[in-house]
């Protein structure tokens, strides 16, 4: 992709900066050095993805420091959490909550109702009934642990629930024993479980105005008007070969009919391999616009990066990439840990340049 796609993108940050919060964190300087400080002017959370398997490394830990917010990468999902029927393993989910809180970060819980990453006695469950206590007692007992721990402020409630065309839900335990309505029970369950923490609708492929986009913002608009308890969207931004990338000019559009129904919508996974033939400058353009179109949505609350260096990229070992043989390259660091010049398109936009 070349920048040329995103004409009139550039400097739209401008017009939000300032707009999303309060701008009297005392993270926000005025030369902001990290992408945290930055992200603090506009009020704003800016994220990583973290894996408990690397919290002990310094140059981790060090560019972790960069983000305010962190999304564990594994270690809240059902198989890590609640590998067998009532029996909650909390230690590696622990891990990055408490290194979050050590470092001042706020952390968004994921995930909860999911169909990948799911032990294999959730999809052995044989009625209804049995689905519909499993996911609640899950959604009640994870949100619980977490419940009046000031670290944790959102979860993932309903993960990846739609197919990439949007056609239709996912075959999965929960589409298949409960219907359609398993979101809204999920959603209804988390609100039961903790009213104090934001609840999300999280999914890939569907950051810009295509068919699932249509199906998710249809289905999520309708979640509002028959009082769901849902507080906002998450568009992961995973871009790239399979997942074509949207142009931000319909990203800009997408944040902006969600959040017209008063959701929050948060960019919640981004990373943008090179695979395709971004050069780095491309991609340095493309990460500073997609930061730009949130920066300019009042309602848009964070930027989350799916991990920070190259070096533990997921991408690095997924195989539907045209990466065979090449570096994904998709993070805003390398792999030796330096910050490649999609850091600093990401840095320009936070601060609406
Ligand atoms: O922990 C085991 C280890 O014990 C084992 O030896 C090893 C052998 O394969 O696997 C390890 O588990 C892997 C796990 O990551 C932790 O590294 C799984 O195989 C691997 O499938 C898993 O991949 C994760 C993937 O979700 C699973 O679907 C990626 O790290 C993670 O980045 C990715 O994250 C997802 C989001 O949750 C949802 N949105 C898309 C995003 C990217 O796929």
């Amino acid at each position: 992709m070349s920048g040329a796609g995103m004409a009139g993108m550039a400097g739209v940050g401008g017009a939000g900066a300032g707009a999303g919060g309060a701008s009297t964190s005392p993270m926000c300087k005025t030369t902001p050095q990290t992408l945290k400080e930055a992200g603090a002017c506009s009020g704003r959370l800016i994220g990583t993805a973290l894996a408990a398997s690397h919290l002990n490394e310094a140059q981790y830990q060090t560019t972790a420091k960069e983000f305010s917010y962190a999304t564990p990468e594994n270690e809240m999902k059902w198989g890590s959490v609640e590998p067998s029927q009532g029996a909650f393993n909390w230690t590696a989910a622990d891990q990055i909550v408490s290194f979050a809180k050590t470092n001042g970060m706020k952390v968004k819980g994921h995930n909860l109702v999911w169909h990948s990453q799911l032990p294999g006695w959730v999809s052995g469950l044989g009625t209804a009934d049995q689905v519909r206590s499993a996911m609640v007692n899950h959604i009640t007992q994870v949100m619980g642990h977490y419940k009046g721990n000031s670290t944790v402020v959102a979860w993932d409630v309903v993960n990846e629930a739609w197919e990439n065309d949007g056609s239709k839900l996912r075959d999965s335990p929960f589409s298949s024993k409960l219907g359609t309505g398993f979101i809204d029970e999920a959603f209804k369950a988390a609100r039961a479980a903790d009213s104090s923490v934001k609840l999300y609708y999280n999914d890939f492929r569907a950051d810009g105005m295509n068919a699932k986009a249509n199906s998710i913002y249809a289905m999520v608009k309708s979640m509002v008007e028959r009082g769901i308890p849902i507080d906002g969207v998450g568009l992961q931004m995973h871009t790239g070969t399979p997942n074509p990338p949207s142009t931000p000019a319909d990203v800009l559009q997408n944040l902006q009919r969600i959040t017209a129904l008063g959701l929050e919508v948060v960019i919640s996974e981004m990373d943008s391999h090179v695979c395709d033939g971004l050069t780095s400058a491309d991609q340095k353009q493309y990460y500073h616009d997609i930061v730009a179109a949130c920066v300019a949505v009042p309602m848009c609350t964070a930027i989350t990066f799916w991990g920070a260096s190259d070096k533990y990229s997921w991408l690095n070992s997924f195989n539907e990439t045209n990466c065979a043989g090449k570096d994904p390259s998709g993070c805003l660091w390398d792999a030796n840990w330096m910050k490649k010049p999609a850091y600093n398109g990401v840095l320009d936009a936070l601060q609406g340049k």
